[in-house]
């Protein structure tokens, strides 16, 4: 963008000049002549478990540690009641992928006990069931397992218990109704009767899970996700993908198959920031890759999966796979494409059967690479490609562009992709306000030949606050409505963005803002959820031009807008974004085509404090509203609010 503009946009941004100053604008929306298509994918979803996203948020299991495969392997249990040596044995079997278990051994008939904090507590709900299940063997004797949910002070409030134990490793499940509402509850686990016990895999799950799938995802947060009606979602993440050595790297194939054989790994956000350690943070991989599938189709978006190239974290270890040694990396791609697509009788294929699901996924495209950089990326991507491409030409190859969106790594990452003529490129901004503003133009002027992009991870980090939530500010999302505008009106170029990261717990987060934050039993949404809903639930199918003087909108009289049609509801939709103190009106002609009612739906975002930010127990403070607008004659006078993002909905004549 030009230097002057540039500078012009600073001294505007998020002051008093508004269109009241000047004479209402006219947006002129060349409906009759719509650009170019927009892709179903363009508003999805990036998700990556970060600040407790999957175990301890939306992956619904209620004990932490369950396995006691933590590297404290007790972390999250305390021990209760009467102890002596010998009592609790940790034994490690050797078994790879779930080694430990938990020998308790009452010879004499004295209660042994065992506490499990959950995940910052459990949140409970009075009335709820709950499915306790254990694997369990009884090697001596007759023991019975006491099941109580507790409250902080040991008050029971839900109980059940599991007996009749045999000498074999089998799976014991049993339900329990909790009394009371409490988003700190505990289970406590007792051993009575005169025998020794051992134990694994000790599980509370809510039964109400996400369409009731037993022992599956929290219903509250991803009916947030569905309401967005996403195009795609894109998962693991994130830096997830690389590990911080290549040993943690995420590894799609330890993550499928039975739950109680998936290899429990460290969550590297858990030493990630040191002013944000979270040692308790592992991945046990309940939510796997079968089940990220799972919720891809459950909520109608795409699939994207992200997949390690042979390069740990660059932040970080930055090991490297030898150029020669990369084939198991590839090999992952071209399984999960088959676990995904594949024919039921195909290896990968029969597995997702078994898992339960024979029909295959629709699996389009595949990111190779997360925030990588540098000769290494480019020289293991074209390894890469070149197979990929040639066994699959039906599928989307992701590349990335780093994590900056500009500089000289992010330009020759760039004019790498175009020569290995890479379908689609990452890019990632986490950025102020100010240079969202600035960015509104940024692809206006992106070559119409080269790659797609997909805006994989993008957020507007305003300052830090005191309460989790306080750097989720109507400010920051004021000025994303502004870049995606841009981003809409691009579409021929832009195939699909996602807000990053997704969730955040607000008792366990490392990274924020996110866009939907949580507790053990709320949720809540954020400004800039909202920003993103709006523009996901009014996406169009083609892109019209919305021009003033002949220019698109972008900044004149702090204003930013898009337009699209809607050719499934026959509608034309428009963005209008106010970064301005004040209000305004602006003229709305359609050209080419006509309204065809005399009453048009507004959905506006607004609020006049642009600190404003929404909160668990204060969720309402940006929120969008519905309204109504009268047309009086052919002219449309659209007023428009300060600090504003308004979403016009006109119904046309066919
Ligand atoms: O979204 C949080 C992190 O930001 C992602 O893991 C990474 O890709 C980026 O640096």
């Amino acid at each position: 963008m030009k230097l002057k503009l540039k500078l012009f946009l600073i001294c505007l941004l998020f002051t008093g000049l508004s269109s009241l100053e000047a004479q209402p604008k006219t947006l002129v929306l060349k409906a009759g002549t719509p650009v170019a298509p927009i892709q179903s994918t363009m508003w999805g979803l990036f998700f990556e478990d970060i600040n407790f996203a999957a175990d301890g948020g939306i992956y619904a299991e209620l004990v932490k540690n369950r396995s006691f495969e933590f590297y404290k392997p007790m972390m999250g249990w305390k021990k209760s009641g009467e102890e002596y040596v010998g009592q609790f044995q940790l034994i490690n079997s050797q078994n790879e992928n779930n080694p430990r278990f938990l020998r308790l051994e009452s010879l004499q008939g004295k209660e042994l006990g065992l506490v499990n904090e959950g995940f910052r507590g459990m949140g409970v709900t009075s009335g709820e069931n709950y499915n306790f299940s254990v694997f369990a063997r009884q090697s001596q004797g007759t023991s019975v397992l006491k099941i109580e949910l507790i409250d902080s002070t040991g008050v029971v409030i839900g109980k059940t218990e599991v007996k009749n134990f045999s000498g074999d490793w089998k799976k014991y499940e049993s339900k329990l109704t909790s009394s009371e509402t409490n988003p700190k509850a505990k289970l406590r686990v007792t051993l009575s009767g005169k025998g020794v016990l051992e134990i694994d895999m000790v599980s509370l799950f809510p039964e109400h899970t996400w369409k009731n799938r037993k022992n599956g995802l929290r219903a509250d947060l991803v009916q947030k996700l569905a309401d967005m009606k996403p195009g795609f979602i894109r998962f693991p993440g994130g830096c997830i993908v690389e590990g911080h050595e290549l040993e943690t790297r995420y590894q799609w194939k330890k993550t499928i198959g039975k739950v109680e054989d998936r290899q429990l790994i460290i969550n590297r956000w858990n030493t990630e920031f040191p002013y944000k350690n979270a040692p308790d943070y592992f991945q046990s991989y309940g939510l796997g890759f079968y089940e990220y599938f799972l919720l891809a189709e459950d909520i109608g978006a795409q699939p994207l999966p992200i997949l390690n190239c042979g390069m740990a974290c660059q932040f970080n270890s930055t090991e490297l796979v030898p150029l020669d040694a990369l084939d198991p990396y590839i090999q992952d791609v071209l399984d999960l494409i088959e676990f995904a697509n594949g024919a039921t009788t195909t290896k990968w294929g029969k597995l997702r059967t078994d898992m339960g699901h024979p029909a295959p996924f629709n699996l389009k495209m595949v990111g190779v690479g997360n925030e990588q950089w540098g000769t290494q990326y480019i020289d293991r991507l074209k390894i890469f490609m070149k197979i990929l491409n040639e066994k699959h030409p039906e599928i989307i190859f992701v590349g990335g562009s780093g994590p900056s969106p500009d500089g000289k790594d992010f330009d020759y990452l760039w004019k790498e992709m175009r020569e290995l003529n890479v379908k689609m490129v990452d890019e990632h901004y986490y950025r102020s306000p100010e240079w969202f503003l600035q960015n509104a133009a940024r692809y206006d002027s992106y070559d119409r030949k080269g790659p797609k992009v997909f805006a994989g991870e993008y957020a507007a980090h305003d300052k830090d606050g005191k309460d989790s939530e306080s750097r989720n500010t109507w400010k920051s999302a004021l000025a994303e409505a502004a870049l995606m505008t841009g981003l809409e009106r691009n579409a021929d170029v832009v195939h699909m963005a996602s807000y990053a990261p997704l969730f955040g717990n607000v008792n366990a987060w490392q990274w924020r803002p996110d866009l939907i934050w949580f507790d053990n039993l709320n949720v809540v949404a954020t400004p800039n959820y909202y920003v993103q809903k709006l523009f996901s639930i009014n996406s169009g199918t083609d892109i019209v031009s919305a021009l003033v003087d002949g220019k698109p909108l972008v900044g004149q009289d702090s204003l930013f807008a898009s337009s699209c049609l809607d050719s499934k509801t026959s509608e034309l939709v428009v963005k209008l974004v106010n970064v301005a103190k004040k209000p305004g009106s602006i003229n709305l002609s359609l050209e080419g085509r006509k309204a065809s009612s005399s009453e048009i739906n507004l959905q506006v975002l607004t609020n006049s404090n642009l600190a404003a930010y929404n909160q668990l127990g204060k969720p309402e403070v940006v929120t969008p509203a519905e309204r109504k607008l009268k047309l009086s004659g052919k002219k449309i006078v659209l007023d428009f609010d300060a600090y504003s993002l308004t979403v016009v909905r006109i119904p046309l004549k066919k």
